[in-house]
This record gives C-alpha cells, structure tokens and sequence, in this order.
C-alpha cells in the first residue's frame, strides 16, 4: 500500500509571525499524533528561509509553489529549482490551475517545470484537473489525460516514478463543493491506469492526492477511495487544528 501524503498549499497566504504560530501548532500536533501520513506545506517563497529554520528536524517537509524551466541566468523575477533545493525544500507544486488560468501556463511549460524540478533533487506535485464547462461538456478525461500526458511524454521512466500526481477539479478549488468520492476515485483510476501504461512500477509507486475543499468532514471517505493517496489542501491548510485533522484522517 502506498503510503499516505498530505500537503497544505498555502498559496498567497501568510506573515511571518502567523506563519510561526501556524508552523509550531502543526508541528506540536504532529508530535502528539503517532500517525503513518507524511506531511508538507508549500509556501510562497520568500517563506522557505523560515521554514528551513522552524521545521529542521521536525516531521514536517517544505516546499514551493512554483519553479522557473530554466537553471539560472537573466529571468527576473524566476526561481530556479537548485534555489529551492537550496533552502531544503523537498516538494515543488507545478501547473496548478491558478497558475495555468492566469499565468497562461501549456500542459508542455508544466511538463517542463516538473522536469527542471527532478533534475533539482525535488518532488514535483504535478496538478491536472477540468474546469466546470469542461466537466458539463463530458471532457473531464480527456482533459486530465491530455494534462498527464504531457508529462509522461517529457520524463523518463525513473523520473516518472519520482512525481506526485494531484487531482483538482477547478470548479472544487475553494468553493467549499467537492467531487463525491466516486467522482474523484473514478479519475483517479484514469490517472493511474495512465501512469501503467507507462511504467507499472511508476503506477504502483505514485501518490496521486486529491485538490479541492477537502476538509476534515469529507477527509475521510475521500481518502478512503483505493486510488486516492492522499490530498493537496489549500484553505484548511491554513489553520493547524483543521490540516491536523485532514493528516489524522489520512
Ligand atoms: P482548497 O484549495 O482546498 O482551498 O479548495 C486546494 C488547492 O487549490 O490546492
């Protein structure tokens, strides 16, 4: 059995002083609970430095939010993966559909970034998901493989085993509604079965985490669909006593 995964994004969220109060209390409740899930945060970066400094040690994993395609070089304002590897992160979130809607980013630029983040050392948390037109119009699969797609197409087979795949249907990103259990495990079942066409040892071994309003309430049952591995948690993540719950339930 794969092992469960819960990472809290941030997104454009935080100070210094709550994310102090936020990190301490989850890492406290994580030092309670004897729970088997791994847990992370990806936070916006000028963040990972405080990071690197309250959760050294602590059984809690960092990350970003975003990564440039390329290594270094003249691209203001770009962050490059060695830099996030620098501040020990281990995660990197790429192509989630904030980033695509308003940052123009291609299915092909997402494929890269994950790339640019394996050849870094990172894990790239590759997001996929269908808008809510896209799911009336029955193009939910389609959609979501065209997504995977690209990135299988890009990596190998050995990196292909180093991702986590996250499920998040854009029309249940923050809007309190989310996909039945049954909905997000059927397109789980499509990612993975996607993923062996590929590579089975990559299908056996990848996280694939579910996006989009998970909640301590509906926690449970979502993680307990078979292809579901765990979640990918936005505005819950922000409060200590509701991301433990989601890591307990997982
Ligand atoms: P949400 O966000 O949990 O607030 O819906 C999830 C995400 O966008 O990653």
């Amino acid at each position: 059995m794969r092992p469960k995964l819960v990472v809290g994004n941030w997104k454009m969220n935080g100070s210094r002083a709550n994310n102090a109060t936020l990190l301490a209390g989850i890492v406290e409740g994580l030092g309670q609970g004897n729970g088997k899930a791994s847990a992370a945060v990806c936070v916006p970066a000028p963040y990972l430095h405080q990071c690197a400094d309250a959760l050294a040690g602590a059984p809690l994993a960092w990350g970003a939010q975003d990564v440039s395609v390329h290594a270094s070089g003249a691209y203001t304002g770009e962050v490059a993966a060695a830099m996030l590897a620098d501040f020990g992160c281990r995660y990197v979130i790429v192509g989630h559909s904030e980033r695509r809607a308003y940052h123009g980013e291609s299915d092909e630029l997402v494929a890269q970034k994950a790339l640019a983040a394996l050849n870094a050392g990172l894990t790239p948390i590759v997001c996929v998901g269908e808008t809510l037109a896209q799911r009336e119009a029955e193009q939910t699969n389609a959609v979501v493989g065209k997504q995977m797609a690209a990135v299988l197409e890009l990596l190998d087979e050995g990196m292909v085993e180093r991702i986590v795949v996250a499920y998040e249907p854009v029309w249940a990103i923050g809007t309190g509604k989310t996909a039945t259990p049954a909905m997000a495990q059927e397109v789980h079942a499509q990612l993975r079965s996607q993923l062996r066409a590929r590579s089975a040892a990559a299908a056996d071994k990848v996280a694939i985490l579910y996006g989009g309003s998970m909640k301590p309430d509906n926690a449970v049952e979502l993680l307990a669909q078979a292809d579901i591995d765990g979640g990918l948690i936005g505005g819950a993540a922000l409060k200590a006593a509701d991301f433990l719950a989601i890591i307990q339930a997982a």
